[in-house]
Order: structure tokens, then sequence, then C-alpha cells
């Protein structure tokens, strides 16, 4: 049997060994990013990735069946889901799960301080951190558009939801550590199960779908090294509620978008954040990721 090369997410961790593992995510994600280009919310080298797939684009060789069927039930489930094919509900249910982070970012864009007024290594790699999802953002827009989708609208929730996004990063740490905690280790839950159900559906559009896993790895090897960011925010007692918070936090999220639980086992899913360690992920991601040090055997 392998000797697995890393250990839980929820490993204790001293101070000391949380400040070290700041210092050194902050020089991965420099690294990692290039420069962050703070009015644009974009990132140097995350411009440039970008930049290649949209000056290669690639298409199904034969179209969607039921465009129209997506178009209506992108936003909010209009249909019976019973009724609607898997690739329509694995595509709908991603616009939603991304909906959401677009929302959580926005509102917290706005009200982390900028990079001129970051003056902790934490400030700095939370702004950076901001900057990189806006990137999922355009990353998972351009999945839709590689699937011939060019008319999705990214919607604002209703003002009460939006208020309630922008409320969130104001709590103090010892109330948002865990929460933000558990949202990143639910992201990267959420691409393992869909980059698996990419190379079921799309087995008869091969370029099509190595385009989606491309687009999709770029997200995941940020949210990977997330996990071990917000992670390394978290004390002995928080990281204890945080395991304690995979379950409902889960349940909860998934039930707001009724696609989920069509194409994909919740339970499996729960499990899968609850035993989160690193070691099922492929090499590739690891290499480009980052762990914290005391996750690593
Ligand atoms: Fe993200
Ligand atoms: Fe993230």
């Amino acid at each position: 049997m392998q000797v697995p090369k890393f250990r839980s997410i929820f490993t204790a961790a001293s101070k000391q060994e949380r400040t070290n593992n700041f210092e050194n995510y902050w020089l991965f994600t420099q690294h990692h990013n290039g420069e962050l280009l703070e009015d644009d919310k974009d990132l140097v080298n995350k411009r440039a990735k970008f930049q290649f797939f949209q000056d290669n684009p690639v298409q199904l060789r034969t179209p969607l069946i039921n465009p129209e069927a997506l178009y209506r039930n992108y936003v909010a489930m209009q249909d019976d889901p019973k009724t609607l094919d898997r690739m329509t509900l694995m595509l709908t249910g991603m616009y939603k799960f991304a909906r959401h982070e677009w929302v959580g970012i926005k509102g917290a864009w706005d009200v982390v301080p900028n990079m001129a007024n970051s003056h902790s290594v934490e400030d700095k790699i939370s702004r950076v951190h901001l900057a990189e999802e806006f990137c999922h953002v355009r990353l998972f827009d351009e999945m839709l558009r590689t699937c011939g989708l060019d008319k999705v609208e990214w919607v604002p929730l209703s003002p009460i939801k939006e208020k309630i996004y922008e409320q969130f990063p104001k709590f103090p740490g010892f109330l948002m550590d865990s929460p933000a905690f558990v949202t990143e280790l639910m992201g990267v839950t959420y691409y393992c199960h869909l980059n698996r159900l990419i190379d079921e559906l799309l087995v008869d559009e091969p370029e099509v779908q190595k385009r989606l896993k491309e687009l999709l790895d770029e997200i995941t090897i940020d949210e990977v090294a997330h996990v071990g960011q917000r992670r390394n925010f978290i004390g002995p007692i928080g990281i204890r509620i945080s395991k304690w918070l995979v379950k409902p936090f889960y349940t909860l999220f998934f039930n707001d978008i009724p696609e989920v639980a069509k194409l994909f086992d919740v339970n499996q899913m729960i499990k899968d954040g609850e035993a989160f360690d690193f070691n099922h992920l492929p090499d590739y991601i690891i290499e480009k990721s980052w762990i914290p040090s005391y996750c690593k055997v």
C-alpha cells in the first residue's frame, strides 16, 4: 500500500506554524498570479491564460439540443428538473454555483482593504484571493461560451440577499473564518465531482471535454490553495467547529441548487469534505497549487 503524502485538512497547527505558512503562501500566490491589476479585478498571469483560451476557442461538434431550456432555467429553475437533460442540468447548476461565488466576492471587494491599505500579510493575501475569484467567474463564463452559450448574463441576487452577502466580510474573524474555510472546501469538493461529470457527459465531444477540464483545472488549482490558506486562519477550536460545519453547510448550500442532487451524490460530497486530505487530487494539480506545511507528511 502506498504511504499517503498528505494529512487531513483538519490537522492541528500551532500559531507559529500558521504564521510561517502565511508568509509561504504569500510568496506562492505572487509567483502563481503575477501582478495584481486592481482596477480590473484581475491578475497578470491569469489574464494571459484567459487570453489564450479566448484566442483558441473550441466548439461542440453537435450543438446543444435545447439551449432554450438552459436560458429558461439558469437563473432560477422554472421547469421540473426531471424533464431536463443532464447536460443542461450540469450547466445551469454550474452557473448557479458560480453566481453565488460572484455575489460573495462583489460584496467583499468593496469592504476589504485594497492593496495600498493592506498592511498585514493576511490582508494582502485576501486581496489577491478576491481577484482570483473574479478570474474564476470569467473562466466559468468561458466554459458556458465553449458550449455555445454566449447569452448568459451574471444576474445579481435580490437586493436583500445582496445586502446579506455584503455584511459577511465585515464579521470578526472568529465568526467568519470557519464558514469561509468550509465554503472553499465545498468548492473543491464540487469541482472534483464536476470534473468527473464532464468526462462522462462529453465523451462524444473530446475537444470541448478537454477544454472544459482545462478551464476547470485553472479554477481548481486556485481553490485547492484557498482551502489550505483559509484553513490557516483557524485555531484549534475553530478547526473542530469547521469539521462539524461541513455537513450542515454543504446540505444547506446544495439544497438551494436543485440541479446538484439530480447529478451528484451529496452524501458522498459531504463525506469527501469531512475526509479531505489532498491525497486524491491529481499530481499536476498539486504541483501547481499550495498545501500547508502541517498537512504534508
Ligand atoms: Fe473560486
Ligand atoms: Fe476560492
